[in-house]
């Protein structure tokens, strides 16, 4: 089976690290790179960040260093943007683990250049898993949107229809970028399948702490690993949620991606993002039912299949057997 080819563009972040920690394994991925996007903190960390990931499995992908402001900022010729979200993933952007980082990672051409470059390489064959904001992909379409609609789909986390997790009406991705999100999908959705994996699938599949304790006690080092990452993220999770456990919402967008079969109540419309209003910075104006007719530019799964989604998180980060372990634990529980 020919493996399906992939761009990274990430912000890590914590949710990202078990995204991309779950590509780098999966045996149907050809992971062609990593971009970097100024995001959960700014590009310095997201970029040594998903460095120290490519060195940790010991990869021969590189990381390509990205946008470090929102598009407008950019365009206003402002500086790099600080830290959005240390109090959600840790000083160092991966809570408190340290992981290092072999130079030889650390790609030599820029985001931008890297996927136009590539997607002139492979047209039709390329897929973009956005897990951060998504001003890279905006400066591309900007640069070349007729090599853009060689994409073959794009998996966006972010957003949400009903829910906000920066402000009551928008997901961090998103408002952090409004205006690269409207960008997007008003230029290119219409072209290419663009999935928002957004806060109202992403909350119905909370990791919770059997599901921590479980990747601890039989995920070996990795689990091990993967267990102190996330205690920062649960900690947030707890206080500000009343979770007892945490969303890992990237890596549900890693899984749906490699398994669709995941996603229900999956939705063709037409969806805009709000860069115009301070109240509103972020939010998605989504045409869920299609009553106005708006030219389609987004699918948008509302609901998925949790319990495939959690058997496949462990599948496909530790193992077929690991798996099949947690399938007996989980139903001796039930
Ligand atoms: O709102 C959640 C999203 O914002 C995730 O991608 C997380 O990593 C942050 O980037
Ligand atoms: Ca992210």
């Amino acid at each position: 089976m020919t493996k399906r080819k992939v761009i990274i563009d990430t912000d890590p972040g914590i949710d990202d690290a078990l995204a991309i920690m779950a590509a780098l394994q999966h045996p149907d991925l050809d992971v062609l790179g990593l971009t970097s996007v100024a995001g959960n903190k700014g590009i310095h960390f997201t970029t040594d960040n998903a460095a120290r990931l490519l060195t940790l499995f010991e990869s021969d992908i590189k990381v390509y260093r990205g946008a470090t402001n929102d598009y407008l900022s950019l365009k206003a010729g402002k500086g790099e943007r600080a830290d959005e979200a240390g109090f959600v993933h840790g000083a160092s952007g991966l809570g408190s683990v340290e992981l290092p980082i072999d130079p030889v990672v650390h790609g030599e051409r820029g985001a931008i250049d890297f996927i136009l470059e590539t997607i002139k390489a492979y047209p039709g064959e390329v897929d973009i898993i956005a897990l951060g904001p998504v001003t890279n992909l905006a400066l591309c379409l900007e640069k070349d949107l007729e090599t853009m609609k060689q994409v073959r789909t794009i998996h966006s986390m972010g957003g949400g229809v009903h829910r906000g997790n920066r402000s009551p009406v928008a997901e961090f991705n998103y408002w952090f970028d409004p205006t690269a999100v409207d960008m997007l999908y008003t230029q290119l959705g219409p072209h290419v399948p663009i999935w928002m994996i957004g806060l109202d699938v992403t909350h119905q599949g909370i990791t919770d702490l059997n599901d921590l304790t479980f990747m601890k006690m039989a995920g070996g080092e990795l689990g091990e690993l993967i267990f102190e990452m996330m205690q920062f993220y649960v900690n947030t999770y707890w206080h500000q949620n009343g979770y007892m456990g945490a969303v890992v919402h990237d890596l549900m967008a890693m899984i749906g991606y490699i398994y669709p079969e995941m996603y229900q109540e999956i939705h063709h419309a037409n969806l805009r993002c709000v860069n115009d209003s301070v109240l509103a910075k972020g939010q998605c104006i989504v045409d869920l039912h299609n009553q106005f007719n708006w030219e389609k530019n987004a699918y948008i799964p509302m609901s998925a299949n949790i319990r495939f989604y959690k058997e496949k998180i462990m599948a496909v980060l530790f193992g077929e057997e690991v798996a099949e372990d947690y399938k007996k634990r989980v139903k001796s529980m039930s």
